[in-house]
């Protein structure tokens, strides 16, 4: 069994989640009204990574015989000043998911659900990735701030990423 407390964070992890696809579709949309197909597809892959972070919560919740409760997903910024600011906001966005799973850790240590804690560790340690990979992209647009055709080259090397789907359980 898995306490109210625990569950209720959990419900609002899988939200915080559905969240950030629906936040990276959104950028995903602008790209696409940029003509940058590149930085569209690696939001895309992004979105398709949040989904299978929202599904993994909700296995677990069932799995521990809790409750599933779907809550309304905000509604996400549609526009932005320009690519590097998209990215900005993805990095900024990280940061404050990776806080959230902080928290969440924070409590089921509190709670002394040490199944949870387990099973969190596995966000602990993809938070320091999906930092990092947005973080690059940030800092690879200012590398090449101006300089003609640069964008069209970063578009061109995003437009690599790949998505590839957690194959056993608990690891990806
Ligand atoms: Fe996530
Ligand atoms: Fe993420």
């Amino acid at each position: 069994m898995i306490s109210e407390k625990i569950q209720e964070a959990l419900n609002g992890q899988i939200n915080a989640e559905l969240y950030s696809a629906y936040l990276y579709l959104s950028m995903e949309a602008y790209f696409q009204s940029q003509n940058l197909p590149g930085f569209a597809s690696w939001m895309r892959v992004q979105t398709q990574e949040e989904l299978t972070h929202a599904i993994k919560i909700y296995d677990f919740l069932n799995e521990r015989g809790g409750r599933v409760i779907l809550k309304s997903i905000t509604e996400p910024q549609a526009e932005w000043q320009s690519p590097l600011a998209a990215f900005e906001a993805a990095y900024k966005h990280e940061q404050k998911v990776t806080g959230l799973i902080n928290d969440l850790v924070n409590l089921a240590l509190d709670e002394k659900d040490h199944a949870t804690n387990s099973f969190l560790q596995w966000f602990v340690n993809e938070q320091v990735e999906e930092e990092s990979s947005a973080d690059e992209v940030v800092q690879k647009i200012k590398m090449v701030d101006k300089a003609p055709g640069a964008m069209f080259m970063i578009d061109k090397e995003l437009g690599q990423r790949v998505f590839t789907p957690p194959t056993i359980e608990g690891e990806q």
